[in-house]
Protein backbone atom coordinates (compact mmCIF):
# COMPACT_ATOMS: atom_id res chain seq x y z
CA UNK A 1 0.00 0.00 0.00
CA UNK A 2 1.33 3.47 -0.91
CA UNK A 3 0.04 6.78 0.80
CA UNK A 4 -1.70 7.42 -2.10
CA UNK A 5 -3.94 4.84 -1.63
CA UNK A 6 -4.82 6.17 1.67
CA UNK A 7 -7.67 8.60 2.23
CA UNK A 8 -6.52 11.91 3.31
CA UNK A 9 -9.14 12.66 6.71
CA UNK A 10 -8.97 16.18 5.54
CA UNK A 11 -11.08 15.49 2.36
CA UNK A 12 -13.79 13.87 4.05
CA UNK A 13 -16.32 16.93 4.65
CA UNK A 14 -18.87 14.87 7.00
CA UNK A 15 -18.77 12.62 9.91
CA UNK A 16 -21.05 10.74 7.46
CA UNK A 17 -18.52 10.26 4.84
CA UNK A 18 -15.87 9.48 8.01
CA UNK A 19 -18.64 6.68 9.35
CA UNK A 20 -18.86 5.25 6.03
CA UNK A 21 -15.28 5.13 5.22
CA UNK A 22 -14.46 3.26 8.64
CA UNK A 23 -17.22 0.62 7.77
CA UNK A 24 -15.62 0.58 4.29
CA UNK A 25 -12.45 -0.40 6.02
CA UNK A 26 -14.10 -2.58 8.36
CA UNK A 27 -12.47 -0.56 11.36
CA UNK A 28 -14.60 -0.61 14.68
CA UNK A 29 -14.03 2.55 16.00
CA UNK A 30 -16.68 4.03 17.97
CA UNK A 31 -18.01 7.62 15.76
CA UNK A 32 -21.04 9.42 17.00
CA UNK A 33 -22.92 11.58 13.92
CA UNK A 34 -22.77 14.90 16.32
CA UNK A 35 -20.93 16.43 18.80
CA UNK A 36 -22.49 17.40 21.98
CA UNK A 37 -22.10 20.03 23.95
CA UNK A 38 -22.04 21.41 27.62
CA UNK A 39 -22.70 19.11 30.41
CA UNK A 40 -23.91 16.65 28.59
CA UNK A 41 -21.24 15.79 26.67
CA UNK A 42 -19.39 12.75 27.85
CA UNK A 43 -16.53 14.50 27.71
CA UNK A 44 -17.06 17.13 30.73
CA UNK A 45 -18.44 13.95 32.80
CA UNK A 46 -16.46 14.15 35.95
CA UNK A 47 -15.00 11.04 37.68
CA UNK A 48 -14.71 10.51 41.16
CA UNK A 49 -13.02 6.98 42.10
CA UNK A 50 -11.01 5.80 45.45
CA UNK A 51 -9.34 9.24 45.93
CA UNK A 52 -9.55 10.49 42.61
CA UNK A 53 -11.53 13.69 41.71
CA UNK A 54 -11.29 14.18 38.13
CA UNK A 55 -12.97 16.80 36.60
CA UNK A 56 -13.40 15.68 32.77
CA UNK A 57 -12.45 13.16 30.20
CA UNK A 58 -9.78 15.26 28.78
CA UNK A 59 -6.39 14.25 29.44
CA UNK A 60 -3.37 15.20 27.98
CA UNK A 61 -0.47 13.42 27.05
CA UNK A 62 3.33 13.70 27.88
CA UNK A 63 4.87 15.55 25.38
CA UNK A 64 8.70 16.86 25.53
CA UNK A 65 10.30 19.12 23.62
CA UNK A 66 14.20 18.62 23.55
CA UNK A 67 14.40 22.48 24.71
CA UNK A 68 15.46 22.38 28.46
CA UNK A 69 18.74 23.59 29.23
CA UNK A 70 21.92 21.37 29.39
CA UNK A 71 21.31 21.20 33.34
CA UNK A 72 18.01 20.36 32.66
CA UNK A 73 15.85 23.18 33.37
CA UNK A 74 12.50 24.56 31.74
CA UNK A 75 13.20 27.24 28.79
CA UNK A 76 11.07 29.45 27.41
CA UNK A 77 9.90 27.05 25.02
CA UNK A 78 8.77 24.63 27.90
CA UNK A 79 7.27 26.73 30.09
CA UNK A 80 5.34 28.02 26.97
CA UNK A 81 3.95 24.16 26.10
CA UNK A 82 2.89 23.42 29.78
CA UNK A 83 0.90 26.78 29.40
CA UNK A 84 -0.86 25.12 26.18
CA UNK A 85 -1.70 22.10 28.01
CA UNK A 86 -3.21 23.98 30.46
CA UNK A 87 -5.02 25.67 27.82
CA UNK A 88 -6.42 22.23 26.87
CA UNK A 89 -9.04 22.69 29.48
CA UNK A 90 -8.19 18.68 30.53
CA UNK A 91 -8.65 18.11 34.14
CA UNK A 92 -6.27 15.01 33.64
CA UNK A 93 -2.31 16.08 32.81
CA UNK A 94 -1.07 12.81 32.36
CA UNK A 95 3.08 13.40 33.13
CA UNK A 96 3.51 16.92 31.53
CA UNK A 97 6.58 15.11 29.59
CA UNK A 98 9.57 12.29 30.18
CA UNK A 99 11.99 14.18 32.86
CA UNK A 100 14.69 11.61 33.45
CA UNK A 101 15.97 10.76 37.27
CA UNK A 102 19.37 10.95 36.42
CA UNK A 103 21.49 12.99 33.99
CA UNK A 104 23.09 9.55 31.96
CA UNK A 105 19.47 8.64 31.78
CA UNK A 106 18.26 11.48 29.12
CA UNK A 107 17.27 10.46 25.67
CA UNK A 108 18.92 13.89 24.98
CA UNK A 109 20.94 16.80 26.47
CA UNK A 110 17.76 19.03 26.27
CA UNK A 111 15.29 16.75 28.92
CA UNK A 112 14.37 17.67 31.96
CA UNK A 113 15.77 16.39 34.79
CA UNK A 114 14.28 15.54 38.60
CA UNK A 115 16.94 16.77 40.85
CA UNK A 116 17.02 18.97 44.00
CA UNK A 117 18.25 21.97 42.29
CA UNK A 118 15.29 21.62 39.25
CA UNK A 119 12.96 21.94 41.92
CA UNK A 120 11.91 25.63 41.46
CA UNK A 121 11.53 25.06 37.58
CA UNK A 122 9.70 21.96 38.19
CA UNK A 123 7.18 23.66 40.36
CA UNK A 124 7.13 26.94 37.74
CA UNK A 125 6.14 24.39 35.22
CA UNK A 126 3.27 23.39 37.51
CA UNK A 127 2.20 26.45 38.46
CA UNK A 128 2.08 28.11 34.74
CA UNK A 129 0.02 25.11 33.94
CA UNK A 130 -2.68 25.43 36.40
CA UNK A 131 -3.17 29.20 35.70
CA UNK A 132 -3.66 28.63 32.28
CA UNK A 133 -5.81 26.32 33.17
CA UNK A 134 -8.10 28.42 35.01
CA UNK A 135 -8.31 30.94 32.23
CA UNK A 136 -9.62 28.54 29.95
CA UNK A 137 -12.40 26.31 32.15
CA UNK A 138 -12.39 29.12 35.51
CA UNK A 139 -11.75 26.89 38.23
CA UNK A 140 -9.13 24.46 38.73
CA UNK A 141 -11.10 22.40 40.66
CA UNK A 142 -10.90 18.33 39.34
CA UNK A 143 -7.73 19.15 38.30
CA UNK A 144 -4.75 16.62 38.57
CA UNK A 145 -1.55 16.99 37.52
CA UNK A 146 1.72 14.22 37.52
CA UNK A 147 4.88 14.09 36.72
CA UNK A 148 6.37 11.76 34.16
CA UNK A 149 9.71 9.88 35.64
CA UNK A 150 11.54 8.34 33.26
CA UNK A 151 14.81 6.44 32.50
CA UNK A 152 15.75 6.11 28.68
CA UNK A 153 17.97 3.07 28.73
CA UNK A 154 18.61 1.69 25.15
CA UNK A 155 17.56 5.60 24.00
CA UNK A 156 20.09 7.47 26.27
CA UNK A 157 22.02 10.52 24.80
CA UNK A 158 22.72 12.49 27.82
CA UNK A 159 25.97 14.09 26.22
CA UNK A 160 25.16 14.86 22.66
CA UNK A 161 22.64 14.66 20.11
CA UNK A 162 24.35 12.90 18.22
CA UNK A 163 26.23 10.57 20.77
CA UNK A 164 24.02 7.12 21.39
CA UNK A 165 25.11 6.22 25.33
CA UNK A 166 22.70 3.18 25.28
CA UNK A 167 22.42 1.61 28.54
CA UNK A 168 20.90 -2.25 28.10
CA UNK A 169 19.50 -4.60 29.54
CA UNK A 170 19.90 -7.84 27.44
CA UNK A 171 21.42 -8.13 24.01
CA UNK A 172 18.19 -7.36 21.27
CA UNK A 173 18.90 -9.24 17.69
CA UNK A 174 17.42 -6.17 15.95
CA UNK A 175 17.42 -2.85 18.26
CA UNK A 176 21.37 -3.45 18.52
CA UNK A 177 22.49 -3.84 15.35
CA UNK A 178 20.50 -0.26 14.91
CA UNK A 179 22.89 0.94 17.36
CA UNK A 180 26.02 -0.81 16.11
CA UNK A 181 26.33 -2.34 19.27
CA UNK A 182 29.20 -5.60 19.90
CA UNK A 183 28.36 -8.17 21.32
CA UNK A 184 30.20 -7.78 24.06
CA UNK A 185 28.48 -4.37 25.05
CA UNK A 186 28.08 -3.85 28.61
CA UNK A 187 24.81 -4.51 30.23
CA UNK A 188 23.52 -2.58 32.64
CA UNK A 189 24.83 -4.85 36.06
CA UNK A 190 22.33 -5.56 39.13
CA UNK A 191 23.92 -2.89 41.01
CA UNK A 192 23.54 -0.32 38.60
CA UNK A 193 19.56 -0.85 38.13
CA UNK A 194 19.66 -0.61 42.31
CA UNK A 195 20.81 2.72 41.57
CA UNK A 196 18.69 3.85 39.12
CA UNK A 197 15.65 2.45 41.56
CA UNK A 198 16.97 4.73 43.99
CA UNK A 199 17.25 7.55 41.44
CA UNK A 200 13.58 6.76 40.89
CA UNK A 201 12.50 7.17 44.58
CA UNK A 202 14.63 10.58 44.94
CA UNK A 203 13.00 11.65 41.75
CA UNK A 204 9.22 10.91 43.25
CA UNK A 205 10.34 12.84 46.49
CA UNK A 206 11.10 16.18 44.23
CA UNK A 207 7.89 15.70 42.59
CA UNK A 208 5.68 15.18 45.71
CA UNK A 209 8.00 18.22 47.31
CA UNK A 210 7.02 20.64 44.52
CA UNK A 211 3.20 19.16 44.72
CA UNK A 212 2.14 16.45 42.19
CA UNK A 213 -0.59 14.65 42.37
CA UNK A 214 1.25 11.76 40.97
CA UNK A 215 4.51 10.60 38.94
CA UNK A 216 3.99 8.79 36.21
CA UNK A 217 6.68 5.40 36.53
CA UNK A 218 7.34 5.46 32.56
CA UNK A 219 7.46 1.70 30.90
CA UNK A 220 6.70 2.20 27.50
CA UNK A 221 8.07 2.91 23.88
CA UNK A 222 11.21 0.92 24.36
CA UNK A 223 12.92 2.69 27.27
CA UNK A 224 14.09 1.40 30.68
CA UNK A 225 10.88 0.47 32.16
CA UNK A 226 9.39 -1.06 29.33
CA UNK A 227 12.45 -2.60 28.35
CA UNK A 228 12.62 -4.22 31.57
CA UNK A 229 9.22 -6.21 30.68
CA UNK A 230 10.88 -8.03 27.63
CA UNK A 231 14.09 -8.62 29.30
CA UNK A 232 13.29 -12.44 29.64
CA UNK A 233 16.89 -13.31 28.31
CA UNK A 234 18.61 -11.54 31.26
CA UNK A 235 19.46 -13.36 33.68
CA UNK A 236 19.74 -12.67 37.45
CA UNK A 237 16.96 -11.19 39.50
CA UNK A 238 15.62 -8.40 37.10
CA UNK A 239 14.86 -10.46 33.86
CA UNK A 240 14.00 -13.71 32.89
CA UNK A 241 10.79 -14.64 34.92
CA UNK A 242 7.24 -12.55 34.77
CA UNK A 243 8.63 -11.83 38.75
CA UNK A 244 12.06 -11.05 37.68
CA UNK A 245 11.17 -8.78 34.61
CA UNK A 246 8.67 -6.56 37.17
CA UNK A 247 10.93 -6.50 39.94
CA UNK A 248 12.25 -2.75 38.91
CA UNK A 249 8.81 -1.47 39.33
CA UNK A 250 7.75 -2.96 42.46
CA UNK A 251 11.24 -1.86 43.96
CA UNK A 252 10.39 1.67 42.82
CA UNK A 253 6.67 1.48 43.81
CA UNK A 254 8.16 -0.13 47.54
CA UNK A 255 10.50 3.17 47.91
CA UNK A 256 8.12 5.56 46.23
CA UNK A 257 5.30 4.57 49.22
CA UNK A 258 7.81 4.98 52.08
CA UNK A 259 9.17 7.84 51.09
CA UNK A 260 6.18 9.98 49.69
CA UNK A 261 2.90 8.27 51.35
CA UNK A 262 0.56 11.10 50.01
CA UNK A 263 1.76 10.37 46.26
CA UNK A 264 -0.38 8.87 43.89
CA UNK A 265 1.35 6.18 41.12
CA UNK A 266 0.14 5.87 37.49
CA UNK A 267 2.17 4.07 35.28
CA UNK A 268 2.29 4.76 31.52
CA UNK A 269 2.56 1.28 29.36
CA UNK A 270 2.97 0.01 25.96
CA UNK A 271 0.71 -2.42 26.53
CA UNK A 272 1.55 -3.91 23.04
CA UNK A 273 3.78 -4.04 20.60
CA UNK A 274 4.98 -5.76 17.44
CA UNK A 275 8.58 -6.12 15.90
CA UNK A 276 10.75 -3.58 14.64
CA UNK A 277 10.02 -1.88 11.38
CA UNK A 278 12.30 -0.38 8.40
CA UNK A 279 12.22 1.70 5.34
CA UNK A 280 13.01 -1.01 2.78
CA UNK A 281 15.90 0.17 0.85
CA UNK A 282 15.47 -1.82 -1.97
CA UNK A 283 11.76 0.34 -2.58
CA UNK A 284 12.88 3.58 -2.01
CA UNK A 285 12.64 6.30 -4.91
CA UNK A 286 15.22 9.31 -5.18
CA UNK A 287 16.36 8.51 -1.42
CA UNK A 288 12.70 9.10 0.15
CA UNK A 289 11.25 6.25 2.42
CA UNK A 290 9.26 3.74 1.34
CA UNK A 291 7.04 1.62 2.82
CA UNK A 292 7.95 0.07 6.74
CA UNK A 293 8.77 -3.40 6.28
CA UNK A 294 8.82 -5.56 9.28
CA UNK A 295 12.31 -6.96 10.11
CA UNK A 296 12.65 -10.39 8.89
CA UNK A 297 10.99 -13.14 10.95
CA UNK A 298 13.17 -14.31 13.43
CA UNK A 299 14.48 -17.23 12.83
CA UNK A 300 14.38 -18.23 16.34
CA UNK A 301 11.30 -18.61 17.49
CA UNK A 302 9.71 -18.34 20.51
CA UNK A 303 10.88 -14.44 20.32
CA UNK A 304 11.84 -13.66 23.16
CA UNK A 305 12.34 -9.94 23.07
CA UNK A 306 8.99 -8.62 23.18
CA UNK A 307 6.40 -7.77 25.72
CA UNK A 308 2.05 -8.02 24.42
CA UNK A 309 3.35 -10.19 21.67
CA UNK A 310 2.81 -14.10 20.43
CA UNK A 311 5.96 -15.08 20.95
CA UNK A 312 4.98 -17.78 17.93
CA UNK A 313 4.05 -14.80 16.05
CA UNK A 314 5.58 -11.23 17.19
CA UNK A 315 3.60 -9.19 15.09
CA UNK A 316 0.93 -10.44 16.59
CA UNK A 317 -1.05 -9.29 19.96
CA UNK A 318 -0.81 -11.40 23.33
CA UNK A 319 -2.51 -9.44 25.69
CA UNK A 320 -1.96 -12.55 28.52
CA UNK A 321 0.94 -10.89 29.98
CA UNK A 322 -0.16 -7.58 29.63
CA UNK A 323 -3.05 -8.81 31.76
CA UNK A 324 -1.03 -10.12 34.27
CA UNK A 325 0.62 -6.65 34.63
CA UNK A 326 -2.47 -5.45 35.44
CA UNK A 327 -3.47 -7.59 38.51
CA UNK A 328 -0.30 -6.67 39.59
CA UNK A 329 -0.63 -3.34 39.23
CA UNK A 330 -4.15 -3.44 41.37
CA UNK A 331 -2.56 -5.93 43.76
CA UNK A 332 0.60 -3.03 44.20
CA UNK A 333 -2.36 -0.15 44.25
CA UNK A 334 -1.54 1.05 41.07
CA UNK A 335 -4.96 3.07 39.92
CA UNK A 336 -3.89 5.16 36.95
CA UNK A 337 -2.83 3.50 33.83
CA UNK A 338 -2.26 4.95 30.27
CA UNK A 339 -2.28 2.57 27.65
CA UNK A 340 -0.18 3.41 24.60
CA UNK A 341 1.80 0.72 22.01
CA UNK A 342 4.91 -0.12 20.69
CA UNK A 343 7.92 2.38 20.25
CA UNK A 344 8.39 5.68 18.16
CA UNK A 345 12.01 4.39 17.75
CA UNK A 346 11.00 0.67 16.31
CA UNK A 347 8.09 0.72 14.86
CA UNK A 348 6.17 4.56 15.21
CA UNK A 349 3.27 3.55 12.94
CA UNK A 350 1.94 1.30 15.30
CA UNK A 351 2.62 4.41 18.29
CA UNK A 352 1.53 7.19 16.68
CA UNK A 353 -0.17 6.53 13.46
CA UNK A 354 0.65 9.35 10.38
CA UNK A 355 0.27 9.42 7.43
CA UNK A 356 3.97 11.37 6.35
CA UNK A 357 6.86 9.94 8.36
CA UNK A 358 9.41 11.50 10.11
CA UNK A 359 13.28 11.89 8.85
CA UNK A 360 14.06 8.57 10.13
CA UNK A 361 10.62 6.90 9.54
CA UNK A 362 8.76 4.77 6.88
CA UNK A 363 5.96 5.45 4.69
CA UNK A 364 2.95 4.03 6.40
CA UNK A 365 2.33 0.05 5.90
CA UNK A 366 -1.22 0.10 7.01
CA UNK A 367 -4.19 2.64 6.64
CA UNK A 368 -2.62 5.02 10.03
CA UNK A 369 -6.57 4.39 10.46
CA UNK A 370 -5.60 0.90 11.63
CA UNK A 371 -2.99 1.98 13.84
CA UNK A 372 -5.78 4.36 15.75
CA UNK A 373 -8.00 1.15 15.99
CA UNK A 374 -5.83 -1.28 17.36
CA UNK A 375 -5.03 0.97 20.95
CA UNK A 376 -8.77 1.62 21.02
CA UNK A 377 -9.31 -2.00 20.47
CA UNK A 378 -6.88 -3.06 23.06
CA UNK A 379 -7.96 -0.23 25.65
CA UNK A 380 -11.32 -1.36 25.57
CA UNK A 381 -10.09 -4.87 26.02
CA UNK A 382 -8.00 -3.41 29.16
CA UNK A 383 -10.80 -1.60 30.62
CA UNK A 384 -13.53 -4.50 30.37
CA UNK A 385 -11.29 -5.99 32.04
CA UNK A 386 -9.81 -3.90 35.07
CA UNK A 387 -13.37 -1.51 35.65
CA UNK A 388 -11.51 -0.30 38.69
CA UNK A 389 -8.51 0.92 36.75
CA UNK A 390 -8.78 4.62 35.76
CA UNK A 391 -7.76 4.32 32.16
CA UNK A 392 -6.09 7.06 29.56
CA UNK A 393 -5.86 6.07 25.91
CA UNK A 394 -3.28 7.32 23.51
CA UNK A 395 -3.22 7.47 19.41
CA UNK A 396 -6.47 9.69 18.88
CA UNK A 397 -4.80 12.68 17.25
CA UNK A 398 -4.70 11.26 13.98
CA UNK A 399 -8.45 11.36 13.86
CA UNK A 400 -8.20 14.75 12.63
CA UNK A 401 -11.81 16.57 12.23
CA UNK A 402 -13.50 13.13 13.49
CA UNK A 403 -11.48 13.43 16.93
CA UNK A 404 -14.84 14.58 19.45
CA UNK A 405 -17.33 11.96 17.57
CA UNK A 406 -15.30 9.56 18.20
CA UNK A 407 -14.01 11.03 21.56
CA UNK A 408 -17.18 11.42 23.45
CA UNK A 409 -18.33 8.26 21.72
CA UNK A 410 -15.92 6.04 23.37
CA UNK A 411 -16.24 7.90 26.79
CA UNK A 412 -19.77 7.35 26.95
CA UNK A 413 -19.38 3.39 25.31
CA UNK A 414 -17.46 2.71 28.30
CA UNK A 415 -14.14 2.09 25.96
CA UNK A 416 -11.68 4.39 28.00
CA UNK A 417 -12.36 6.68 30.94
CA UNK A 418 -10.08 9.38 29.68
CA UNK A 419 -8.83 10.39 25.60
CA UNK A 420 -5.85 11.08 26.00
CA UNK A 421 -4.31 13.84 23.34
CA UNK A 422 -0.28 14.17 21.90
CA UNK A 423 0.34 15.96 18.98
CA UNK A 424 -2.92 17.50 18.61
CA UNK A 425 -2.33 19.12 21.90
CA UNK A 426 0.89 21.00 20.05
CA UNK A 427 -0.98 22.48 17.24
CA UNK A 428 -4.55 23.25 19.04
CA UNK A 429 -4.73 22.48 22.69
CA UNK A 430 -7.94 23.56 22.88
CA UNK A 431 -9.36 21.31 20.28
CA UNK A 432 -11.60 19.17 22.62
CA UNK A 433 -12.28 21.86 25.11
CA UNK A 434 -13.87 24.09 22.20
CA UNK A 435 -15.27 21.63 20.35
CA UNK A 436 -17.39 19.99 23.91
CA UNK A 437 -18.29 23.92 24.36
CA UNK A 438 -19.85 24.65 21.17
CA UNK A 439 -17.20 26.94 19.88
CA UNK A 440 -16.58 27.18 16.40
CA UNK A 441 -13.60 24.85 15.33
CA UNK A 442 -10.53 26.33 13.95
CA UNK A 443 -9.81 24.03 11.34
CA UNK A 444 -6.62 25.51 9.98
CA UNK A 445 -5.06 24.45 13.38
CA UNK A 446 -6.09 20.80 13.34
CA UNK A 447 -3.10 18.50 13.75
CA UNK A 448 -2.61 16.85 9.93
CA UNK A 449 0.15 14.47 11.01
CA UNK A 450 3.02 15.87 9.12
CA UNK A 451 5.28 14.30 11.76
CA UNK A 452 7.40 17.48 11.80
CA UNK A 453 7.50 17.54 15.74
CA UNK A 454 9.38 14.37 15.50
CA UNK A 455 11.69 15.13 12.90
CA UNK A 456 12.69 18.33 14.10
CA UNK A 457 14.43 16.29 17.50
CA UNK A 458 15.99 13.70 15.12
CA UNK A 459 17.92 16.28 13.68
CA UNK A 460 18.54 17.88 17.20
CA UNK A 461 16.51 20.57 17.08
CA UNK A 462 13.53 21.12 19.35
CA UNK A 463 10.07 20.10 18.90
CA UNK A 464 6.76 22.11 18.09
CA UNK A 465 4.31 22.01 15.84
CA UNK A 466 6.61 23.75 12.60
CA UNK A 467 3.69 23.40 10.13
CA UNK A 468 1.05 24.87 12.20
CA UNK A 469 2.32 27.01 15.16
CA UNK A 470 2.69 30.53 14.34
CA UNK A 471 5.33 30.75 17.46
CA UNK A 472 7.36 27.95 15.72
CA UNK A 473 6.41 28.56 11.85
CA UNK A 474 7.83 32.49 12.10
CA UNK A 475 10.97 31.27 14.03
CA UNK A 476 14.41 30.60 12.82
CA UNK A 477 14.15 26.94 14.22
CA UNK A 478 11.59 26.89 11.22
CA UNK A 479 14.41 27.72 8.32
CA UNK A 480 17.22 25.44 10.52
CA UNK A 481 14.56 22.43 9.91
CA UNK A 482 13.92 23.11 6.61
CA UNK A 483 18.11 22.36 6.02
CA UNK A 484 18.00 20.05 7.67
CA UNK A 485 15.67 18.23 5.97
CA UNK A 486 17.34 18.93 2.60
CA UNK A 487 20.39 16.77 3.67
C1 LIG B 1 7.00 15.42 19.93
C2 LIG B 1 6.50 14.29 20.78
C3 LIG B 1 6.98 14.13 22.08
C4 LIG B 1 6.52 13.07 22.86
N1 LIG B 1 6.99 12.94 24.14
C5 LIG B 1 6.52 11.95 24.92
C6 LIG B 1 6.95 11.84 26.27
O1 LIG B 1 7.72 12.66 26.78
N2 LIG B 1 6.45 10.80 27.00
C7 LIG B 1 5.56 9.89 26.49
O2 LIG B 1 5.14 8.97 27.20
N3 LIG B 1 5.13 9.99 25.22
C8 LIG B 1 5.58 10.99 24.43
N4 LIG B 1 5.10 11.13 23.16
C9 LIG B 1 4.02 10.23 22.68
C10 LIG B 1 2.66 10.89 22.90
O3 LIG B 1 2.41 11.06 24.27
C11 LIG B 1 1.51 10.06 22.28
O4 LIG B 1 1.48 8.78 22.84
C12 LIG B 1 1.63 9.92 20.77
O5 LIG B 1 1.94 11.15 20.16
C13 LIG B 1 0.32 9.35 20.18
O6 LIG B 1 -0.77 10.15 20.57
P1 LIG B 1 -1.41 11.22 19.53
O7 LIG B 1 -1.96 10.39 18.41
O8 LIG B 1 -2.47 11.93 20.30
O9 LIG B 1 -0.32 12.11 19.09
C14 LIG B 1 5.56 12.16 22.34
C15 LIG B 1 5.07 12.34 21.05
C16 LIG B 1 5.53 13.39 20.26
C17 LIG B 1 4.95 13.56 18.87
S1 LIG C 1 4.24 18.96 13.50
FE1 LIG C 1 2.18 19.71 13.98
S2 LIG C 1 0.87 18.96 12.33
FE2 LIG C 1 2.78 17.78 12.28
S3 LIG C 1 2.38 15.98 13.51
FE3 LIG C 1 3.33 17.43 14.86
S4 LIG C 1 1.62 18.53 15.79
FE4 LIG C 1 0.82 17.48 13.99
Amino acid sequence: MSTGAIIRLGSLKHVGSFQAHLQALDLPIPCDPQIVTGAQSPLRWPLEQGPFKIGNRIAVQPMEGWDATPEGAPSENTVRRWQRFGRSGGKLIWGGEAVAVCHEGRANPNQLLAAPRMQEGLAHLRDVLRREHLQTTGTDDGLVIGLQLTHSGRYCRPNEHSRPEPRILYHHPFLDRRLTLPHDYPVLTDGEIESIIEDFHRAALIAWQVGFDFVDIKHCHGYLGHEFLSAHTREGPYGGTFEGRTRFLREVVQGIRSLCPGLHIGVRLSAVDTVPFHCDPSRSVNGKPSIGVPETRCDSLPYRWGFGVNPLDPTEIDLSEPVRLLLLFEELGIQLVNITAGSPYYNPHIQRPALYPPSDGYLPPEDPLAGVARQLQVTQHLKQRFPNLLMVGSGYTYLQDFLPHVAQAAVREGWVDFVGLGRMVLSYPQFLWEASEGTQIQRKLICRTFSDCTTAPRNGLPSGCYPLDEYYKSSDLAEKLKEAKKR
